[in-house]
């Protein structure tokens, strides 16, 4: 589906929709209406199950949004986390460098200095996307964070986070603490991030505020054993830095044992690549064909990394790759800089006495990216009809009860609806309109299955008690008892979660 397709579907159902529209909407801010909120929440869900499920030293915080100008100085936030801009001098539109580069150096400015950036613009005569413009201006750093005043007096600054990681090593010292004083800790949160991105745009991929499921590994350098064992003969599609700089575009899927063997990857970092390929899979159900990690040279990668690569994903509706995630080795950056910032040791006491400053390995994850990806990988028309292929643990609303015959089913139906809620079951009752409508609409929103009671359900025949099940996939009916409903469709429901290792 093309992304204006798809946008108008999300409208038309209260998928999503932009902030303040009837002021004419913010730039980078969508509202998720009740089908996009559920979704999310079963998308976080989904996340916090499979990767705080990894270990039982793995925990999620749920902290504050605002953090003190001291925490984004020390993580170099308020140095670092800037995009080049250039702004036209004839429109005054202002750009990502990346954007008016874009015909001329389709592979990004990441890793180039301004004034690297000034010197292609200037070579290649860039004009202005939107006026045509030859008068652009210097390239600037132009830092992305939202800084607000804090407190009465107004002197005070704090920022809105631009990563949910912060959180995380800022809870390190207590989580310490409150675990097992062991290694590996793993530290999560799900939460809203704030960027004030340039040029917004692309629906939910470039966004002001945006939701990140991250986990933070804290690891003992010396002893981290994640087995690499149990997944020696995955393969993972993988687009190393020097395929990429060959021209190639797709991936080549190298077992995992190799990667570690002879492509020089720690086996820890391979192994977590692995679990994160298995959850593209196994719960949010991305095809093989559509996933490449794709490996970010020293140049390009974020400033607190010493391993990079993005998870990416094929979408139609852009046209390309995506990046929806990644798996980042941040070494001891981030505690190094805030023992430093803040002056408190953070190294921890392990094994027989050693010191140690734990190292971090993040698992990064947007939950608005993949709350598109789901829409664009996963919704189809066929035979004339909208249907929404969602993995059944993840559709917004579980089950449609619907009576045949209002009138004559109605209260039957309406009590059936209400025992499936109770037993934990989101279920949409609707009785508006012919079924074969009502079929069509719950397809649409993604819902596994569609209960009916008709004149079998409350006669006294051989159909007593029993409902048509009809599932979304196969369009597949079937009778099936009313007492063995709930076990049925919870069975179908099941989320997976990884096995541990
Ligand atoms: N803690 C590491 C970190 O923040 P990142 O690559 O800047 O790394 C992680 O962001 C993920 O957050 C991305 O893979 C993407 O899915 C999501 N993300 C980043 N910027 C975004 C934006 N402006 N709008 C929507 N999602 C965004």
């Amino acid at each position: 589906m093309k992304s204006d397709e798809l946008l108008a579907l999300f409208l038309r159902r209260g998928v999503l929709w932009p902030t303040a529209e009837i002021y004419g909407g913010a730039q980078g801010l969508y509202d998720y209406g009740p089908l996009g909120a559920a979704l999310k929440r079963r998308i976080e869900d989904a996340w916090t199950s499979w990767f705080v499920g990894l270990s039982p030293d793995y925990y999620r915080i749920e902290p504050a949004e605002l953090l003190p100008e001291a925490v984004v100085r020390a993580s170099g936030h308020l140095e670092n986390f800037t995009d080049p801009e250039i702004v036209c001098d004839a429109c005054h539109t202002p750009f990502r460098a990346e954007t008016v580069l874009e015909a001329v150096r389709p592979e990004g400015v990441d890793g180039l200095s301004v004034a690297q950036i000034a010197e292609i613009a200037h070579a290649n005569h860039v004009k202005c996307p939107r006026c045509g413009s030859e008068a652009l201006s210097v390239p600037a750093p132009f830092n992305m964070m939202f800084g607000v005043d804090f407190g009465v007096t107004g002197k005070e600054r704090a920022y809105l986070r631009p990563e949910t990681a912060q959180n995380s090593f800022l809870a390190f010292p207590r989580m310490w603490e409150v675990g097992r004083h062991a290694l590996p800790l793993g530290v999560a949160v799900v939460g809203k991030a704030y960027r004030n991105e340039i040029a917004p745009r692309q629906v939910l991929f470039r966004l002001r505020a945006f939701t990140q499921a991250e986990l933070q590994i804290f690891f003992d350098p010396e002893h981290f054993d994640r087995p690499i064992d149990p997944f020696r003969d995955v393969r993972l599609p993988v687009l190393r830095v020097e395929r990429r700089e060959r021209g190639e575009e797709t991936p080549e899927f190298i077992r995992a044992e190799d990667l570690v063997a002879s492509g020089g990857l720690p086996a820890f970092y391979v192994h977590h690549m692995v679990q994160f390929h298995r959850f593209f899979r196994e719960v949010l159900a991305y095809p093989e064909e559509s996933i490449r990690f794709f490996e970010k040279s020293e140049k390009e990668r974020a400033f607190y990394n010493k391993i990079q690569f993005d998870a990416e994903v094929r979408l139609e509706s852009f046209g390309g790759y995506k990046e929806l995630g990644a798996v980042h080795y941040r070494g001891d950056y981030d505690l190094t800089r805030h023992a430093e910032g803040s002056g408190k040791d953070l190294a921890v006491t392990v094994g027989e006495g050693r010191s140690v400053l734990p190292h971090v390995l993040e698992l990064t994850f947007g939950v608005d990216r993949n709350l598109w990806g789901l829409g664009d990988l996963h919704l189809r028309t066929e035979d004339a009809r909208t249907v929404w292929h969602l993995p059944p643990f993840l559709a917004p609303v579980s089950v449609g009860v619907f009576p045949l015959i209002a009138k004559a089913h109605g209260a039957y139906a309406q009590r059936l609806a209400d025992d499936l809620a109770r037993a934990g079951l989101t279920v949409q009752y609707d009785a508006a309109s012919s079924i074969g409508r009502r079929y069509a609409r719950i397809d649409e929103a993604g819902t596994p299955y569609g209960v009916t009671v008709d004149a079998g359900t409350l006669d006294e025949g051989p159909e007593h008690d029993t409902v048509t099940v009809r599932e979304r996939d196969s369009r597949s009916q079937a009778r099936v008892p009313v007492g063995e409903l709930v076990g049925r469709l919870a069975g179908a429901l099941r989320l997976p979660r990884p096995p541990r290792i």
